[in-house]
């Protein structure tokens, strides 16, 4: 193992930046090379590669989005795209690719594997929607993005006296909404995992609004339903006014969290000591305090599921 190329795919993820330095710099000290490979795996295909330094990820700790730039690759997702990126990283060297990224990435780095090129996945995405880790890194920098949007928001709807949903990201996953409803002491939370009954919502919203409360929000994970839809029928079904705030790519931004700080550094230094001690084809997690890693094909056969104990103390909170 001489030569690592690291890649950043899918959505990008504040705390990716902080991952890459720690894999360059964690690399450089082992006395390995690190090629950057810019634009996720379309990088790969078309060779837009280069070294990189320990000075190459200075001043980057502290800033959201990804310095090797990010995208969704439909080439890879063919034979021949896995193919051609397969023999670009032999052309220049690269003997093994970390790859930053979540699901659909790691699937990808998987068939990356499947031709003999080593790999290893760093969990990076807002969405928190990868099975094998409790936390991904971005998670904590989106919630805390949405809990400060939800804090204004709440001055605002309690002024007058409204109604307001707030749609937030999560297409399958809905832990954003979960853990920001949680902590901002939001009234429902409405997740893709779990059904939801607007009547009860409607009911609780009417009692709440009896007892004297003065703002009710309700968070709903993109991925669970359309919130117009849902602001339109709450507002037929009890006549309060209700109003909507989708936050969309203001969650994937922003300076990371000292939480996602430290999750990408002792994630990105684990992936190179991995490598350095002969694993490959693992995706590295946070298990408790713990930083582990799982077989890729094991990792990516774990089903996701949303903690419902959490769920109902949200519930049980916001009464
Ligand atoms: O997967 C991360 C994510 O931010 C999802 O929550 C969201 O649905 C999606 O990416 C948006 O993707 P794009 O930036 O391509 O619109």
């Amino acid at each position: 193992m001489k030569t690592i190329g690291i890649l950043s795919s899918g959505g990008d993820a504040p705390g990716m930046n902080a991952a890459i330095r720690a894999v360059v710099r964690t690399a450089v000290y082992n006395k390995l090379r690190v090629m950057a490979i810019r634009r996720g795996f379309n990088g790969l295909i078309r060779g837009d590669i280069e070294e990189m330094s320990a000075a190459s990820v200075g001043e980057i700790i502290h800033r959201g989005g990804t310095i090797l730039h990010t995208a969704r690759c439909e080439e890879f997702k063919t034979p021949e795209g896995v193919k051609k990126a397969y023999n670009i990283a032999k052309i220049f060297g690269i003997d093994a690719v970390i790859v930053v990224g979540g699901d659909g990435s790691f699937r990808g780095a998987r068939d990356l594997s499947k031709l003999g090129m080593p790999v290893i996945g760093i969990p990076g995405t807002i969405d928190n929607d990868i099975a094998c880790t409790d936390y991904t890194i971005g998670f904590d920098t989106a919630v805390n993005t949405v809990i400060d949007a939800l804090n204004k928001i709440r001055d605002t709807v309690t002024s007058h006296e409204r109604i307001n949903i707030i749609e937030v990201m999560g297409r399958r996953a809905g832990d954003i909404a979960l853990y920001s409803g949680l902590a901002g002491g939001a009234e429902n939370v409405i997740v893709p995992e779990i059904e939801y009954n607007i009547d009860e919502i409607c009911r609780s919203l009417i009692q709440g609004k009896n007892r004297g409360k003065q703002s009710y929000i309700i968070i709903v994970a993109e991925g669970a339903g359309n919130a117009f839809s849902i602001a339109k029928e709450i507002e037929e079904k009890t006549g309060f006014e209700v109003r909507v705030t989708v936050l969309g790519h203001l969650q994937r931004g922003g300076s990371p969290t000292a939480m996602d700080r430290l999750l990408a550094s002792r994630m990105g230094a684990y992936a190179v000591n991995i490598l350095l001690e002969g694993k490959t084809n693992r995706i590295v997690a946070v298990r408790g305090s713990r930083i582990v890693d799982y077989d890729i094909d094991e990792a990516l056969s774990m089903p996701k599921e949303i903690d419902e104990s959490m769920y109902e103390l949200a519930r049980i909170l916001s009464i």
